[in-house]
């Protein structure tokens, strides 16, 4: 069995674990105030999303629950139109309850938007949206965004939650791969 090509000295840290958890907090506080008194069902989109919702639901100090959905685009299709297949939809019906859709990053928007749509079918009480990083630059599809703890450049990104091959999700720092990362041995 061939040993995975761990190359971490080439990734240039670019949000620390503590600029993350200081902002995570922040947006938790925020999300309490802002549902006080109300439902909340946070629904995160697996997998990149796993570790910014386990952190951010520590911070949220009201009674809320969670659920999961996975997607994966098609191919390209997803550049153009949008299309996202759902390869694990909610466990839960949502009409009627405030939905808060915890994603790791927004890019060109088509994923979140294709989400957005699907989820307000289902007539819930409230649908918004909180991402731990946007890249508004790229953006394709105006997608609304309530929260949003980092606006970052035009960049590939690993790191808390985000992969390159499935691989630095655990790494507890948003980092840019450093020129040669990508090049073969
Ligand atoms: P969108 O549909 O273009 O907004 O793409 C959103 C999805 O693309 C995210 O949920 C990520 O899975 C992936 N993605 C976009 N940018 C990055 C990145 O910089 N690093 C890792 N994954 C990314
Ligand atoms: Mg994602």
């Amino acid at each position: 069995m061939s040993h995975v090509d761990w190359k971490v000295d080439e990734l240039e840290i670019f949000l620390t674990a503590e600029q993350i958890q200081q902002r995570v907090a922040e947006l938790g506080a925020q999300i309490s105030r802002d549902y006080e008194g109300q439902d909340l069902l946070l629904v995160a989109v697996l997998k990149g999303s796993v570790v910014f919702l386990a952190d951010l639901m520590r911070h949220i100090t009201i009674p809320h629950s969670v659920d999961f959905m996975a997607t994966s685009s098609y191919g390209a299709a997803t550049e153009s139109t949008g299309v996202v297949r759902i390869l694990k939809d909610l466990d839960i019906p949502i009409t009627g309850r405030n939905v808060l859709i915890v994603e790791d990053i927004v890019d060109t928007g088509h994923t979140l938007d294709y989400l957005r749509r699907m989820l307000m079918e289902r007539e819930p009480a409230s649908l918004r949206v909180v991402c731990l990083l946007d890249k508004r630059e790229r953006r394709e599809v105006d997608v609304p965004i309530d929260y949003v703890g980092f606006e970052i450049p035009n960049a590939f990104v690993v790191g808390y939650g985000l992969d390159y091959a499935e691989l630095y999700r655990n790494l507890p720092y948003v980092a840019i791969p450093k020129e040669g990362f990508f090049d073969q041995e």
